[in-house]
């Protein structure tokens, strides 16, 4: 699907579908207005007749409206003006998509870029179209030896601006480069997610890191068990012992400014398949477990989505991967092991491996000075409990940091909400036997697992991102969502609005 931005009038198109906006009850918005004009009335009409109030996520398609140059309108739902905001607008955005995707235009001209959205840009209007968009027609059928569908007729969508502002045309481009880039990173993320566990195994996430640095010219070193041994790696190790695929330590670098300026460190979990080991998981819904690798994927879609933009900032991805099985070798509840930063950790409870992979994979991150380390990981089940499937959940010591990715979220919609990182839950994991133990009980899951890797971030600003609730979607539409790497990526462009001064 291409995209452009065209300043243009919603009555000279011939194009194979113009989108407008109806508001509730029955308004037309300027581009629908416009359109009704040379119409001479036909789209009001329509609104009197009944058809069509305005109801957000509405659709209704017309053909061949008299006076027009178009061969179809499509009509909008977008609820009452003075309520809509960014669910209302996606919402009426997917409509959109869904409905053009059922017809047979190959190209189409939306005029939504002006519809008012409580305090959002057009910029921001832009950049969630072509998301949104591009996640109309992604699929993964490639492990199905027939692909059912059709391909998508629809290949290309002009956005139209009514506003001539220069300043405001740029923006606008600068925005849709930035939806692509998010877009791109999203896929990736889903594939890698969605892929079966026998095929993403550790092996093959390291292959395709080094792939994606192939192709954007980055730099990529997949660590092996034996150098991890030599880097006293017990923790990650530890979990990797029932298993009979090679755990790795992935690194990629990208370097988009000087390397003398620190780094941004996004550390990803990722656990190809996590039966919970010896403290095997229950049988069902444990094919979901494959996704266990998102904090890894959505590190490799946002270094993916910045490398597309080329996006004025350094980055290092550190992904420690392994499986988490129960085989004869395996770590069992009592071992106690010595990470990499020397403490020691009483293994009560093997489920609990996310924190182990990632302890070791923050004591790495120390050697790139990082300016910030944020983790990514489908860490606690508790994290559902709490935030369910809507906001992932925050952990930070630093308020500036938390601030910081909050707005990001908020900009790129992709929400997230803040937990407290309290000392009074550290007591949860006091143990008899080693410096701590990898659980803290019932109470609190989120947070003693965030506060088990604060032991391991004192020399860095850092944040922790549980995605457990937002990675993927279970049910019938069961598949990756591409989560966090809007989040991910806005905060990245948000440092670079930042730095612009000093280019
Ligand atoms: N990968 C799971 C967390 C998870 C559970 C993500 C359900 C998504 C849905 C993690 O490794 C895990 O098993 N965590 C345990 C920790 C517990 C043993 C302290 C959990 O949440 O039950
Ligand atoms: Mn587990
Ligand atoms: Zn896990």
């Amino acid at each position: 699907m291409k995209f452009s931005i065209k300043n243009v009038d919603p009555a000279k198109q011939r194009s194979g579908c113009v989108v407008v906006g109806v508001f509730e009850p029955r308004k037309l918005t300027a581009a629908a207005e416009a359109l009704d004009k040379v119409a001479g009335g036909y789209l009001t009409a329509i609104l009197r007749s009944g058809d069509m109030e305005g109801k957000a996520g509405s659709a209704l398609m017309l053909h061949k409206v008299p006076d027009t140059l178009c061969e179809r309108i499509l009509l909008v739902g977008l609820g009452k003006e003075r309520e809509l905001a960014d669910k209302g607008y996606r919402d009426a955005v997917r409509a959109t998509f869904k409905t053009l995707h059922e017809t047979g235009a190959g190209d189409a001209m939306l005029f939504l870029t002006e519809v008012p959205v409580k305090n959002r840009d057009t910029a921001w209007k832009v950049a969630q179209i072509t998301i949104v968009a591009m996640e109309s027609i992604y699929r993964f059928d490639r492990l199905k030896s027939k692909v059912e569908r059709d391909q998508p007729r629809l290949r290309k969508v002009i956005l139209g601006t009514v506003d001539t502002r220069r300043a405001e045309l740029a923006a606008s481009e600068e925005a849709l480069q930035q939806g692509l880039g998010i877009a791109e990173g999203m896929n990736l993320a889903k594939d890698l997610g969605n892929l079966a566990p026998n095929i993403c195994t550790p092996t093959y996430l390291a292959q395709q890191a080094t792939e994606i640095a192939r192709i954007y010219n980055l730099k990529a070193i997949v660590l092996e068990q034996k150098e991890m041994e030599k880097l006293g790696m017990g923790a990650l190790l530890a979990v990797a012992r029932g298993s009979s695929q090679p755990a790795k330590l992935i690194v990629l670098e990208y370097w988009g400014r000087t390397k003398k300026e620190k780094p941004v460190v996004l550390v990803g979990k990722g656990i190809t398949f996590d039966t919970g080991g010896i403290s095997l998981k229950p049988a069902a819904d444990m094919d979901e477990m494959k996704y266990d690798m998102c904090g890894a994927a959505s590190v490799l879609g946002t270094l993916t989505a910045i490398a597309k933009m080329a996006l004025p900032v350094n980055v290092v991805g550190i992904i420690p991967t392994t499986e988490n099985m129960p085989g004869g070798n395996a770590t069992k509840p009592g071992d106690v092991i010595t990470s990499m930063s020397g403490q020691t950790i009483e293994v009560l409870n093997t489920d609990a491996e996310g924190r182990l992979i990632l302890c070791d994979a923050l004591t790495y991150a120390e050697r790139y000075e990082p300016e910030t380390v944020i983790d990514i990981a489908t860490l606690t089940g508790a994290c559902v409990i709490a935030l369910g499937h809507i906001a992932s959940g925050l952990l930070s010591n630093e308020d500036e940091l938390a601030e910081e990715l909050l707005h990001a979220a908020e900009q790129s919609a992709d929400p997230a909400w803040r937990l407290p990182l309290w000392d009074e839950y550290q007591e949860q994991l006091k143990s008899n036997f080693a410096d701590m133990a990898n659980i803290g009980g019932r109470a609190a899951g989120t947070i003693t697992a965030a506060c088990f890797l604060s032991r391991f971030t004192k020399k860095y600003r850092w944040a922790h991102l549980d995605i457990a609730g937002t990675a993927w979607k279970s049910g019938k539409e069961k598949g990756g969502t591409g989560r966090p790497v809007p989040l991910l990526t806005q905060f990245l462009i948000g440092r670079t609005m930042k730095n612009k001064p000093l280019t």
